[in-house]
């Protein structure tokens, strides 16, 4: 609550949000759309393509007060026995029935210590569910409301093309490691990434990072090799490599769409200490330079903090960056009339607004546009799902098969040993 003593809040006037879209007309639709479509031919699968986004339509056609009445009379009833996870990046009316929020780091942590309930129900995106279920224990049900929720930048990699990486590297580096004491390259993968990369990681004697511990995991793995294989985020890579001091002529990227990772010189790899995968996150790439320029000149004294999948140059024209438990708690620490520009997922800044008060807290990107993929949690699928569960049938389950969880679990567990800030 603001007090006698606070500032008034300003207006916001960087902020002018797209539009939500008007999902009472499209949900329907689209469930009408893919019955239709059932029939006809199929595209070919890309990675996330063969996970299938359908409902009943009676609940793409219930109002907000009828699911919102289910979703609290199914957790009422399911009581110990169902754990609700949300990602900050959440909407607030997926959030609301959350039991625990939190980064992805967090998360994880939640899913590895709590073992009482039987479902889990991670409202957050694929990886995530699929590190749940990998690190919960045998008798628990990982579920995502929809399974179609996955990450685009986690697509950016898949495992027939980090082999041939891994194929070249071993080729370039096999003398060297016959010489040598370290591992010539060490894996290291963003937990942004599916299940069987995370096992490449566990098999090949790396580990899984966040955004709260790149920088350690990254340490942790040049105490062990020469060099580190990073996947498949690039920003978050160069932005924690030269944050350990590794100068950017150590960087080496590789592209897996081109011919030789379009790498010509074949000194590179064997001088890099960092080998980066050509991945991004097109919701953090929407943040510039000029942003942080217009929201100083808008803000004179305006603290200005964004998430490490930034592009390098807006990390270091912030003030601060870090992970979205980061984010929070920076804003959280800092006094009354505090005024903060964050680059990261809008629902987790308009939620930070709405806490605080007593804070000017606003989007970077003026034309701030929420994470499609965390935005297909609907409260229709968490709705359908739970009401499934009270009947006793469990919908939406992600699985990972016993021989990719063991792997990925190593690596997993290297990374929840590696304190995330
Ligand atoms: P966090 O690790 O900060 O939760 O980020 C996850 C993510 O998907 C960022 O885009
Ligand atoms: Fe993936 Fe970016 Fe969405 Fe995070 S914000 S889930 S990295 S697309």
């Amino acid at each position: 609550m603001a007090t006698d003593a606070t500032p008034p809040k300003q207006s916001l006037p960087l902020v002018v949000e797209c539009e939500e879209s008007k999902e009472d007309v499209t949900l329907p639709t689209l469930t009408e759309w893919r019955q239709a479509a059932a029939g006809m031919p199929q595209r070919p699968p890309s990675p996330s393509a063969d996970r299938a986004d359908w409902i009943p339509r009676e609940y793409a056609l219930m109002s907000q007060d009828e699911l919102d009445q289910r979703i609290r009379a199914a957790k009422a009833q399911l009581g110990d026995r169902l754990v609700i996870l949300g990602h900050h990046y959440q909407r607030d009316d997926i959030i609301q029935y959350a039991d625990a929020r939190g980064d992805s780091f967090k998360l994880a942590q939640f899913a590895a210590t709590r073992r009482q309930a039987d479902y889990i129900v991670f409202c957050g995106v694929h990886f995530m569910a699929e590190s749940a279920d990998i690190l919960s224990a045998p008798h628990q049900c990982v579920i995502l409301p929809n399974p179609t929720a996955g990450c685009s930048l986690a697509d950016m990699a898949n495992i027939a093309e980090v082999e041939k990486l891994w194929g070249v590297l071993d080729e370039r580096y096999r003398d060297e490691t016959a010489a040598g004491s370290l591992q010539s390259v060490i894996p290291v993968t963003y937990i942004n990434s599916a299940a069987n990369l995370k096992a490449f990681c566990g098999r090949n004697g790396g580990a899984v990072c966040t955004s709260s511990n790149a920088a350690q995991v990254m340490q942790w793995a040049f105490a062990r090799g020469k060099r580190v294989l990073f996947f498949p985020d690039e920003h978050l890579g160069r932005n924690t490599a030269l944050k350990l001091g590794i100068p950017e002529e150590r960087l080496v990227v590789w592209n897996q769409r081109e011919e030789g990772g379009g790498i010509e010189d074949a000194q590179a790899l064997l001088d890099a200490k960092v080998i980066l995968w050509k991945g991004w996150c097109s919701v953090h790439l929407r943040f510039t330079v000029e942003q942080i320029t217009a929201a100083r000149e808008r803000f004179p004294g305006v603290r200005v903090v964004v998430h490490p999948e930034c592009r390098h140059e807006v990390v270091a024209a912030a003030d601060l960056s870090g992970s979205t438990e980061y984010i929070i708690k920076a804003v959280q620490e800092s006094p009354a009339g505090a005024v903060w520009a964050i680059g990261t997922e809008v629902h987790l800044v308009r939620r930070l607004a709405q806490e605080h008060p007593d804070k000017t807290i606003f989007c970077l990107d003026p034309i701030a546009c929420p994470c499609p993929w965390m935005y297909r949690i609907h409260p229709a699928y968490l709705a359908w799902t739970l009401d499934e569960l009270v009947k006793g049938h469990v919908v939406n389950e992600v699985t990972v098969d016993d021989e990719t969880a063991k792997w990925a679990r190593i690596a997993l567990e290297r990374m929840l040993a590696t304190k995330g800030a």
